[in-house]
């Protein structure tokens, strides 16, 4: 039995090729056999593309912008991670999913050829939110500073070579995008991009509601805008991972809700840096209709 300090910085450990947090994969068969349910909602995304943010937003929309029922909880508890699990804390996504009510809402990062086979078995609604590269490379670098479960991501320009090669966990960004957007033309999958979020929140919520079966009043929606604005979540202690134990998320290394916004790269990559980026990218995108957009 591991202790949760035997789990912190440790390297990344191979699950069917994809290279993955060490500390998930010591009870990796329960995740494989974890049993779905029809009415699951599934919340996908490569990791640091606006999960917590999308987390927040489907909250609010199941349950009609009511602020108060959304204060029902840590976002950690109403939308457990499924493979999420440090040994010897009560930090497990499949025992909160256990007495979680239905309908659930389930986060996860996984790609396509790891998500329990259940979820296709019943064809689960999922919602798959996609962010451009670049940020997510410099909002990873940050996550990797101060999240102890991952290991320590080195210098900036270490840490981007990683990235580009997909050497961090879940693996890399190019397959993750690729393969969940083929996906969404056989499931009920909506697809949505952060930036179209920061961009015109108003009609990418609708969008979310009309996948859900729910329709909202103008009111309702500029109260959800409002709630889950950059600004009100950061300083929402429910859904801000303050309340994760510091010796695992240490803030003062860099803030969880760091600065939710669409061209921050521009702050880190060199002349250099982004040549290659776009070089790489080029190829890898070569043949997919999928288009980001780096700046607003
Ligand atoms: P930055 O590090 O670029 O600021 P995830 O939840 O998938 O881990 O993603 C975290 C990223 O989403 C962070 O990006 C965080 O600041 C950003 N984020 C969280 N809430 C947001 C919001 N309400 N609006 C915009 N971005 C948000």
């Amino acid at each position: 039995m591991s202790t949760p300090e035997e789990v912190w910085r440790k390297d990344l450990k191979i699950v069917r090729g994809y290279p993955m947090i060490h500390a998930f994969v010591l009870n990796w068969d329960m995740i494989e056999q974890f049993q779905s349910k029809p009415d699951d909602l599934v919340i996908t995304t490569y990791p640091k593309s606006g999960t917590t943010w999308i987390s927040e937003i489907v909250d609010m929309v199941l349950n009609d912008g009511n602020v108060e029922k959304c204060k029902r909880d840590v976002i950690t508890t109403r939308v457990p991670m499924l493979e999420l699990s440090v040994p010897d804390t009560r930090l497990s996504g499949i025992e909160l999913l256990k007495t979680a009510p239905s309908p659930r809402i389930i986060k996860t990062h996984l790609p396509i050829d790891l998500l329990p086979k259940s979820f296709w078995e019943n064809n689960c609604k999922m919602i798959y939110l996609a962010r451009n590269a670049k940020d997510v490379a410099v909002s990873y670098y940050h996550f990797d500073l101060m999240n102890k479960i991952q290991p320590l991501p080195g210098t900036w320009e270490e840490y981007l070579q990683k990235f580009l090669a997909g050497n961090v966990a879940y693996g890399s960004w190019f397959d993750h995008v690729k393969s969940w957007w083929e996906k969404k033309d056989g499931y009920p999958i909506l697809f949505l991009y952060y930036e179209d979020l920061k961009q015109n929140p108003k009609a990418e919520i609708k969008k979310i509601a009309s996948f859900l079966g729910k329709t909202l009043d103008e009111e309702t929606l500029d109260r959800i805008i409002h709630h889950t604005s950059f600004e009100v979540m950061k300083d929402n202690p429910l859904v801000n991972y303050t309340h994760v134990p510091t010796v695992m998320m240490d803030h003062s290394k860099s803030p969880f809700m760091r600065k939710g916004v669409v061209g921050d790269w521009k702050n880190y990559f060199t002349v250099s840096q982004n040549e290659n980026f776009d070089a790489i990218y080029k190829k890898k995108m070569s043949g997919t209709s999928l288009k980001f957009c780096t700046d607003l």
